[in-house]
């Protein structure tokens, strides 16, 4: 889908569809307001009707409309007119993006990005029509024989205005916002694939194949040299699998060599079966998402190479499955870190901050300027934070409020949980450095408490993404959440608005 910023008469706009925006009450918004005087009052005329609830994301398509150049006028509900809120205009796009896309329009003018969000610039309004569109028309259908008969996609989408001249700030925010859809279109993908592709093999490949298109730096670590580097908690994981391990090293550099790097961690567990401390059948198939992590530090890697952000960044992938198997790691047994504290492997399924320790004490050798983890590491996160906010531990208070404040504006938002030293005895082990487990209370806080054993020479960050990276249920898949938070906060630390 291509898309473009243009200023435009609403009659005038020769699309196969207009998108109106409509307040609750039938009060129209300006472009609505213009296209109904054209038309000499049958937008209105139709809402009277009682056809458009006026709820955010609900929709009334009117064709031949006279006075129009347009072929189709699409009303979307925008909810109460005071206060529109974010969710309020996601839920608008959204609806107006599906309702596009059963439509089979090849071009559309979409007329919602002049509505007030708030207190949000246009640049805000510009990224979310862009991600909220490019999501609404994604299909992961790879793998299905019978495939829907193909839509006739939306070619081109024109996000437009009815006054002003198209600002510097809109065209940077397009620009952004292509490139993150771009990113979190691939996290998304690789999320989505069953683990029997998905392999830390596949997601090494991967890299290359990022690394070939947009000339990134990649090193790809394979069993011989964690075992010289002396990785024992992330072999500890791996050694029940057929899979081999990978350590994948992607670096985009886009501002001077000596500017220090934000490295991105991303936890790449591409099955967890939980190993010996075996999980129960219900729902194990979502342990695919398990390399959630990774797939948005790949796609936050790519959506700024993709925009030529002047930043430097590095993704850091410890992949591999964890399984059960005569070679398992066993509970009990103890395990040598790359920093060298040992750990006691009390829980075979708390594999995430195993292989996170030893790929954090590995990115010291970066000498990076801040360092982000992004894991989906315990279900005691879902049960604090549910589905909405990404939980946010962080040994910086100033990197706290950095990631907190691009997640607001990226609309992908973070809670800031305890690191504090209270919840440390809950990792005591009689028979090592430390437990890999905290107990049940805290387990999201003691699961970063260990993460911050690990850290300790860092300016360090957090997410824990295990309710935010996919949802159930019917519309079960990636979010390719936090891709979008990441990209904001590398250009925001860079010193982009
Ligand atoms: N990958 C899981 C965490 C998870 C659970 C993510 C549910 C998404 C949904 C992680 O490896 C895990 O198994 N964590 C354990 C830790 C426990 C053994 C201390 C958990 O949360 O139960
Ligand atoms: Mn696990
Ligand atoms: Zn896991």
């Amino acid at each position: 889908m291509e898309f473009s910023i243009k200023t435009l008469a609403p009659d005038r706009a020769k699309a196969g569809c207009l998108v109106l925006g409509v307040y609750a009450g039938g009060s129209l918004s300006r472009a609505a307001q213009l296209a109904d005087r054209a038309a000499h009052g049958a937008l209105r005329a139709a809402l009277a009707q009682g056809d458009l609830s006026g709820k955010p994301g609900s929709t009334l398509l009117l064709r031949a409309v006279t006075g129009l150049a347009a072929q189709r006028v699409l009303l979307v509900g925008l909810g109460e007119r005071k206060e529109l809120s974010e969710p309020a205009f996601r839920d608008a796009v959204r609806g107006a993006a599906n309702a596009l896309r059963e439509l089979g329009s090849k071009d559309a003018a979409v007329f919602l990005g002049e509505i007030e969000v708030g207190r949000r610039p246009h640049a805000w309004s510009v990224r979310q029509l862009v991600l909220g569109m490019r999501e609404a028309f994604y299909r992961f259908d790879e793998l299905k024989t019978q495939k829907k008969p193909p839509v006739p996609a939306l070619a081109a989408a024109t996000l437009a205005q009815t006054r002003g001249p198209v600002t510097m700030q809109a065209q940077a925010a397009l620009k952004e916002a292509i490139a993150t859809a771009d990113g979190a279109a691939l996290a998304r993908t690789l999320g989505n694939l069953p683990p029997n592709l998905c392999t830390p093999s596949y997601l090494a490949d991967q890299a290359k194949k990022l690394a070939r298109q947009f000339k990134l730096g990649l090193q790809v670590l394979e069993r011989r040299d964690m075992e010289k580097l002396g990785m024992g908690a992330l072999l500890s994981v791996t050694r029940g699998s057929h899979q081999p391990p990978k350590l994948i090293v992607l670096r985009y550099q886009g501002a001077a060599k000596s500017k220090k790097p934000v490295v991105l961690v991303g936890k790449g567990i591409t099955f967890d079966t939980g190993g010996i401390s075996l999980k129960p059948a219900a729902e194990m198939d979502e342990m695919k998402y398990d390399m959630a992590g990774a797939a948005s530090v790949l796609g936050a890697l790519r959506a700024l190479a993709g925009m030529k952000a002047p930043v430097n960044a590095i993704a850091v992938v410890p992949t591999c499955e964890n399984m059960p198997g005569g070679g398992a790691s066993r509970p009990g047994d103890v395990v040598k870190t790359l920093s060298g504290q040992t750990v006691e492997i009390l829980n075979t399924d708390a594999e995430g901050r195993l292989i996170l320790c030893d790929a954090l004490t590995y990115t010291e050798r970066m000498q990076p300027d801040v360092v982000i983890d992004v894991a989906t590491l315990t279900g005691a996160c879902v049960i604090a934070l549910g589905h909405v906010a990404t939980g946010m531990f962080a040994n910086d208070e100033k990197l706290a409020d950095e990631v907190r404040a691009a997640g607001d504006d990226a609309w992908d938002r973070v809670w800031q949980m305890p690191l504090w030293e209270d919840y440390q005895e809950q990792l005591r082990s009689n028979f090592a450095d430390m437990a890999n487990i905290g107990g049940r209370p805290a387990g999201s806080v003691t699961a970063a408490c260990f993460l911050s054993r690990f850290t300790k020479k860092l300016r360090w960050a957090h997410l824990d993404i295990a309710g935010t990276a996919w949802k159930g249920g019917r519309e079960k898949g990636s979010t390719a959440r936090p891709v979008p938070l990441l990209v904001r906060f590398v250009l925001r630390h860079a010193g982009a608005k």
